[in-house]
């Protein structure tokens, strides 16, 4: 993304709220990093945020239960983005979402 329109996004979230914003990137942010990996035909399943319920996934990487070390690709913001994301579209949510990374 260009300065321009990090700048424009920026006014707009001041103008209004960030939400609709900060939750399209927290998407993103759940695609490019868990999706690296978790895609039909790469090296795990497809993930979804509805395959838990909202506290599961709190608790699953809070206690390091995911195998191998994330750390190394995903840090500590990027982390809290895409727990936020699953948490909000978890199983017990208001809109779960079960399919943004095809099975
Ligand atoms: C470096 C590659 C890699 C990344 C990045 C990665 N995973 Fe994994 N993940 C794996 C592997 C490998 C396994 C174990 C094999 C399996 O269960 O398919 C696994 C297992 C899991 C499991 C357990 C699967 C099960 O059925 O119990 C979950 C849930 C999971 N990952 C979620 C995530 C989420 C959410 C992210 C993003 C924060 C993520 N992973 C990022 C490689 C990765």
């Amino acid at each position: 993304m260009n300065k321009k329109v990090l700048s424009i996004a920026g006014a707009l979230c001041l103008a209004f709220t960030c939400s609709t914003l900060a939750a399209a990137s927290n998407l993103d942010a759940f695609l490019d990093k868990c999706g690296a990996c978790h895609k039909s035909g790469a090296e795990a399943a497809p993930v979804n945020p509805a395959d838990k319920a909202g506290v599961v996934w709190v608790k699953y990487f809070k206690r390091g239960r995911h195998p191998g070390d994330l750390n190394a690709t995903i840090n500590a913001d990027e982390m809290a983005n895409i727990v936020e994301f699953l948490k909000n579209h978890a199983a017990d949510s208001d809109h779960p979402v079960a399919a943004v990374i095809p099975k």
